[in-house]
This record gives C-alpha cells, structure tokens and sequence, in this order.
C-alpha cells in the first residue's frame, strides 16, 4: 500500500501569541511539525505539508528536516477540506491519503498503522472519548458501528452536542474516494468553511461503511496555546520517562526527568531529578547520572559516574569515569576510561587517556592527553592565537603544575613535569622539568625600613 500523509500547517496559531507559525512550535526539544514528520517516517509514508501562514518560516525549517517531504501553499484558509484540496495534486489514484494535523504531535505510529490497516482502502476515522467534548466535531455511529457524520460544535443541535466520541482530525481515505468527495463540500455551514468532516457524511451516504477507530487521549491532543503546548510537554516527558523505567533504569522522579531524544542504556542505570537528555544517548551497565545534568549527544560507558550540574555535548566517556560536579565537555571530547574530570574543567575537541585527571579549573582544548597524567587545577591550554586554533599534545604519566599556560602549538613528552604557575612557549621533551615563570626574589628586611 502506497501511504501518502497530507499535513495541515496552514492555520495562524494566534492563540500561541507567537511571531512562528503555530507548527514551529517546539515540544520535546523539537517543532511539533517535524515530530509528526517524524511519525510519518515510521510509516514509510511520502508527505505533503500544506503551508499557508508564515510559510517562509515553515519552508525554511523544512530545509532541516530529512525525507520525501513535499510542500503546497494554500492561498486563503478556507476550511479543512480546501487544506486537503490544495494537496491534491500532489497525490496518484493508486495511494492512500492519510491527512494530520501539524499541531497534533503526540499520535503514535502504531495507532496511525492501525487506522490505515481498518481503512483497507476505503475510509477510517480516528476518534477519541472526552468527557468534555466542547468545541470538537462529534462523530456520529450508527448500529453497525459505522460513522454516518461528523457534526461541528457551532452546528451541533442540543441532543448531539451530548455526544462525547469526538473527531481527532486524523483520517486515512482512499484517494479516488477522497477525490470525489471533495467536489461535494459546501461551506454551507455556520463557521462558512469547507469542512472536511463533511466527508464522513457524504461518503457514508454512498453506502462506504466508515470505521471508527478510538486512541487514548492524550495523543491525540492538539496545541493551540501556550498552556496547551506545556500540557503536551507534560504529556510526552511522562511517555518517555515511563519508556525509560520499563527499560529498567532506575529515575528518582518521572516527572523531572526530560527526553527529548533516543536512549539506549545497559542495565542498573540511574537518573537524579532534573536531567535532560537530548539527542543520542547511549549508556552502558550501571551509570548513575546525578541531579541537573544536561546530556546532548553522548556515549558513556560501564560504572561511569556523572556528578551534578554537568553539561556534556558531542562527547564520549569510557568506563570508570567520574565527571564533575560542574563539569562542561563540549564536542569532540574523549574521556577514556578511568579518567577524571573535576569541577569547572571544560573540554572541546580533546582526548583525556586512560586514568588521566583534571580535577580542578581547566580549559582543554584541542589537545590531546596521555594516559594517567594529571593536569593541575587552573591549567589553560591557549588553543587559540586570534586567528587559528592550534594543538597541544601531553604524553602519558606527565604532570603539569597549576596555573600552567600551555601556548600552543606545543608538545610536552612522556613522564615530564611542568612548574606551577609556568607559561610554556617551548616543547618539553620526555622526562623533562620545565619551569617557565619570573625567578622569585627575596628582599631581606624590605619591609622594616618602610615604618
Ligand atoms: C477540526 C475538525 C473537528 C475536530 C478538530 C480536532 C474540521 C472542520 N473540524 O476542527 O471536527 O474535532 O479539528 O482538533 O475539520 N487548517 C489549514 N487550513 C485551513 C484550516 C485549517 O491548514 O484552511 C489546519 C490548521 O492549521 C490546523 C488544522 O487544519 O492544524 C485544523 O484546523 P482548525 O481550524 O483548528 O480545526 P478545528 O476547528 O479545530
Ligand atoms: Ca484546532
């Protein structure tokens, strides 16, 4: 089967009294539009978007976003079914037309899967129960369990507005079905839109049976305000806290705990309140990750131990680590196993050997450091001469004293030492002291003659 999605992004979103179309809008540290891309993906589905208000802005971000992602502009807003109208042309008679709402980010694969499955070619819906159904289109079923309508809430009568089984927005349709039954919407209605609910009634006339298919409310919430947004936010940390603790990692609150990315992790993991991670996590056995922590892009391997208020991006942590408290390890930093960053080190684009230490007040970067070395608290590696950045290379079982300054390009052999508080212009060979600092003097009795 031939899944093509049409996704309606054409609406203003006033209510998110925001400069963005309603759709850019971020949940989970990405735009809604792009998570229902996301999903579509899943479903080895071609999409179209439908772009209508600030479709710079949404074709712009589009650029970003990988797949078979096509775009139409619809010129004026008139409803649901011109939305779908617009994306027309962009469809073949042998596909399936799923149509979602970019500003219903939470649907799921597998209820999206089970809808096109209970289409088989003709027409499903999906629908949910609210106990508070104001405002939604309610969907009419008849004995067969066959959806005859779908009524508006501004058309709604007394007696249907009693209906709780509402309407998503989220349909799967034949295409020629689909086709034919455009050219039958009116906007003769109370809002004087072209309704795409008005489907459901013009094709369950023609004798199609209509399948309703009920999903769990909460992934089908849309977002049209601020406050609905945060509510979605809520939503999806809660579903992917809960994927993390049937993983079997252990989370010392679910509710302070933020994905907004992939984990993979081995187990005896634990997670302290207010963690974010973000992107690719992959953890080993046993890492325990402390509170406030944000994770970007990051590997860590077995028994690894990452202190409170850390901040690692594009990184790698070997195995028997300990990093921070306060630690911030930027890209291209490789902390091997048994190494040791302390308190406000930052590292970038630098590899820390094996059982190598830096413990205290440091700044590595581009720099390479061998194993079981120890970099004194306030060493500076100064990459950077205002133009170019430069590398520093340290051998292994070295000791560089604090406050060094290490002046790059340089090179520090195997086994030598550097002088606390040295400036090093020079390369240092193995087994070398270098001390490069003013010589300290000593006035005897200085001090007497000035009273
Ligand atoms: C729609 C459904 C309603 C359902 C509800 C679920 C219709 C007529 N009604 O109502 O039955 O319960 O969704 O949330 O479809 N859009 C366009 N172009 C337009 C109009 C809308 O792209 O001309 C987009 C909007 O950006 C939005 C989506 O379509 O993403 C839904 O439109 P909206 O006007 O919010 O429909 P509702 O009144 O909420
Ligand atoms: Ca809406």
């Amino acid at each position: 089967m031939n899944i093509h999605t049409i996704i309606l992004a054409a609406g203003a979103g006033s209510r998110m009294k925001s400069n963005k179309a309603k759709v850019l809008q971020r949940i989970g540290g990405m735009s809604m539009l792009q998570r229902v891309l996301k999903t579509t993906e899943q479903l080895n589905s071609k999409s179209t978007v439908v772009l209508g208000h600030d479709k710079e802005g949404v074709l712009k971000h589009l650029q970003n976003i990988k797949g078979s992602i096509s775009t139409v502009i619809q010129a004026n807003q008139l409803g649901t079914a011109d939305a779908v109208k617009s994306a027309m042309p962009n469809t073949k008679s042998d596909e399936t037309i799923l149509v979602l709402y970019g500003d219903v980010p939470l649907v799921s694969a597998r209820s999206l899967q089970e809808l096109i499955d209970q289409a088989a070619g003709g027409f499903s819906i999906l629908t949910t129960h609210l106990d508070n159904p104001f405002g939604y289109g309610r969907v009419i079923i008849d004995a067969n369990n066959s959806a005859t309508a779908i009524v508006e809430e501004k058309d709604a009568t007394d007696d249907q507005k009693l209906v709780k089984e509402i309407f998503t927005g989220i349909l799967c349709i034949n295409q020629e079905l689909l086709a034919t039954g455009l050219e039958e919407i009116s906007n003769d209605n109370a809002a004087q839109e072209f309704y795409l609910t008005d489907l459901v009634k013009i094709i369950s006339a023609k004798g199609t049976n209509i399948v309703p298919i009920r999903a769990n409310n909460d992934e089908v919430r849309g977002a049209n305000s601020k406050s609905e947004l945060e509510s979605l936010e809520s939503i999806l940390r809660n579903m992917n806290a809960q994927d993390l603790l049937d993983k079997g990692i252990t989370l010392a609150d679910k509710s302070r705990t933020d994905v907004r990315g992939t984990v993979d992790a081995g187990s005896d993991c634990s997670i302290d309140v207010n963690v974010i991670l973000e992107g690719s996590i992959k953890l080993g056995d046993n890492v325990s990750i402390g509170a406030n922590n944000y994770l970007k892009d990051v590997a860590i391997g077995d028994n690894t131990t990452i202190e409170p208020f850390s901040h690692l991006c594009n990184a790698t942590v070997g195995s028997d680590c300990n990093i921070g408290p306060y630690a911030r390890l930027r890209e291209g930093s490789t902390i091997e196993d048994g190494a040791k960053v302390g308190n406000f080190v930052e590292t970038k684009k630098t590899t820390l050997g094996k059982g190598a230490k830096a413990n205290h007040f440091t700044y590595l970067g581009d720099a390479d450091v061998g194993e079981n070395t120890n970099i004194g608290a306030g060493t500076i590696t100064c990459n950077y001469d205002g133009t170019n950045k430069h590398q520093t290379t340290i051998g292994s079982d070295s000791f560089i004293g604090t406050n060094s300054s290490l002046v790059a390009p340089v090179e520090i052999g195997k086994n030598a030492y550097v002088g606390a508080g040295s400036v090093i212009t020079k390369d240092v060979p193995d087994n070398a002291l270098a001390v490069g600092r003013g010589k300290q003097i000593i006035k005897e009795d200085w001090s007497k003659d000035k009273k």
